[in-house]
């Protein structure tokens, strides 16, 4: 009986400081003007329910508060916005002190000249220098040839094996910017660099805490020896006669002596192209191949499109800039691709003073999470949203909508967009002219927060022809 009291105490007594404390949090971000939400519990606020319960933890939301509401997630008081005039707005108004707003793990790893980590005439001194590396003009001279040649060789000795097309397609996604920054794709260098490499991801999707094994320590050490071999690489180039025709010797050679870059922003420029477009082309790389798997119409007409451009050249021929522009549907199949995976769920900003949106009241340092994910779904947009119809993307309006934001918008809009897509249209013509494939299956697939196979995807790859 006194144990059966002792435990309905316990239990009260837990419920009641639950209550207290859920409530003393709601207090203390009571402020006049705020948009409606929950804030959760102290420190750790809702981060649980939202990593847990993904998409639906902010429908549920939206649907009791409304597109905008807040909420504390991921460390930090957060404007959530789902409602797309008000994003759109957000990204077209960095001026007026709606600033990136990564988490500091990542900008400590990125290091201080990362893109994410400047803003103002500095944003744009670097954007521009971004712009002009991958031109549509340098890619069609110099970085299209180097890709078709890298995809060649990657994919050339595939057939009758298992592999996991996710350890693939990141190696893929890291090698072949590697060889477009510095041709150190295949060197002694660049089987040190990968595994540092994805220690720094790691870092950067983890708590800034750093503590002898913690994902944020590995992060950080791995940072300090990429920028050595960075460093080292730079300085082998200063000494060597020998002209290169890479991201790097244009990087060197950039601005006139007033605006050189310094061997700092160098290796960080660096560093953000390897990251940028790291998990954004492989994941939908090994997406579109997951995709076009379960779709076998959409995998004849892309196959068609493929074996149409390889009709009219020799077996060793490399694909050239027009043969890319040729691939409407294969553009088509990448798009549907992150609209349907929504490779990229939003992009995080902070205010950088109290600031008035949508009627509500945003005070400073407040994170605001644009998340567009919701948009990737809207029926009016995209019929039937649910299906895998690369078809409704061959008008080309629907990539040109103001709502389209697979790629970001506004002053940040992705600079790597064509090379990105060009990268996985290469990759995808060699795959399905050469290979057919079949899932081994039981693999799961994660799509929130990051699209991930958490054990691999591994598919059986047999010679197309075979
Ligand atoms: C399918 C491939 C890709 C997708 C879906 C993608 C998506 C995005 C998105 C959504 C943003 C906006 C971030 C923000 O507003 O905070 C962005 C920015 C950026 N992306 Fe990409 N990206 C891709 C490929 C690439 C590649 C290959 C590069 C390499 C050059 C790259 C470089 C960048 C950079 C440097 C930024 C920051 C721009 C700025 O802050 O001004 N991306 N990307």
């Amino acid at each position: 009986m006194s144990i059966l009291t002792v435990i309905i105490g316990v239990v009260l007594g837990v419920c009641l400081l639950s209550t207290a404390l859920l409530k003393w949090n709601e207090m203390k971000y009571r402020k006049k003007g705020l948009p409606p939400g929950t804030m959760g519990w102290p420190l750790f606020g809702e981060t649980t329910d939202f990593l847990k319960q993904g998409p639906s933890f902010m429908k549920n939301q939206r649907a009791r508060y409304g597109s905008v509401f807040k909420s504390h997630i991921l460390g930090c008081p957060t404007v959530v916005s789902m409602d797309p005039d008000l994003n759109r707005y957000i990204l077209l108004n960095e001026s007026k002190g709606i600033l990136p707003g990564y988490p500091q793990s990542m900008l400590e790893i990125l290091g201080k000249s990362n893109i994410a980590a400047v803003h103002g005439p500095d944003h744009k001194i670097m954007r521009g220098a971004l712009l002009s590396l991958v031109s549509p003009k340098i890619i069609k001279q110099q970085i299209f040839p180097k890709i078709d040649d890298f995809m060649r060789s990657h994919l050339s000795n595939w057939t009758n094996q298992v592999i996991d097309i996710q350890e693939k397609t990141k190696e893929m996604a890291l090698l072949s910017s590697l060889k477009q920054i510095s041709g150190i794709e295949s060197c002694s260098l660049s089987k040190e660099f990968i595994p540092e490499f994805f220690k720094l991801v790691l870092g950067t999707l983890s708590l800034p805490i750093n503590l002898p094994n913690t994902n944020y320590h590995r992060g950080l050490q791995a940072r300090k020896k990429i920028v050595k071999m960075l460093a080292d690489l730079i300085d082998e180039r200063r000494k060597s006669k020998e002209t290169h025709q890479d991201m790097l010797n244009s990087l060197m050679n950039s601005g006139d002596d007033r605006y050189k870059l310094s061997d700092e922003v160098i290796i960080d420029q660096i560093i953000t192209i390897l990251y940028s477009g790291y998990e954004t082309v492989s994941t939908t790389s090994m997406m579109a191949v997951k995709y076009l798997h379960d779709h076998p119409k959409v995998l004849e007409e892309l196959r068609k499109e493929h074996l149409g451009i390889r009709e009219r050249k020799m077996a060793e021929d490399p694909l050239d800039w027009d043969d890319y522009k040729s691939m409407k549907f294969t553009r088509a199949v990448i798009f549907e691709t992150s609209r349907l995976a929504t490779i990229v769920n939003g992009v995080l900003r902070k205010t950088v003073k109290d600031m008035e949106l949508n009627g509500f009241v945003i005070p400073k340092g407040w994170r605001i999470y644009v998340y567009t994910r919701e948009i990737n779904y809207d029926p009016c947009l995209y019929p039937d949203p649910y299906a895998f119809n690369p078809w409704r993307w061959l008008d080309r309006s629907l990539e040109t909508q103001n709502y389209f934001f697979i790629f970001g918008g506004g002053t940040r809009q992705c600079p790597g967009k064509e090379l990105g897509i060009a990268e996985i249209s290469t990759f995808l013509h060699y795959f399905v002219t050469k290979y057919r494939w079949e899932e081994v299956g039981g693999d799961k697939l994660m799509k929130f927060p990051r699209v991930e196979a958490p054990n691999g995807l591994h598919i059986r790859v047999s010679d197309l022809y075979s």
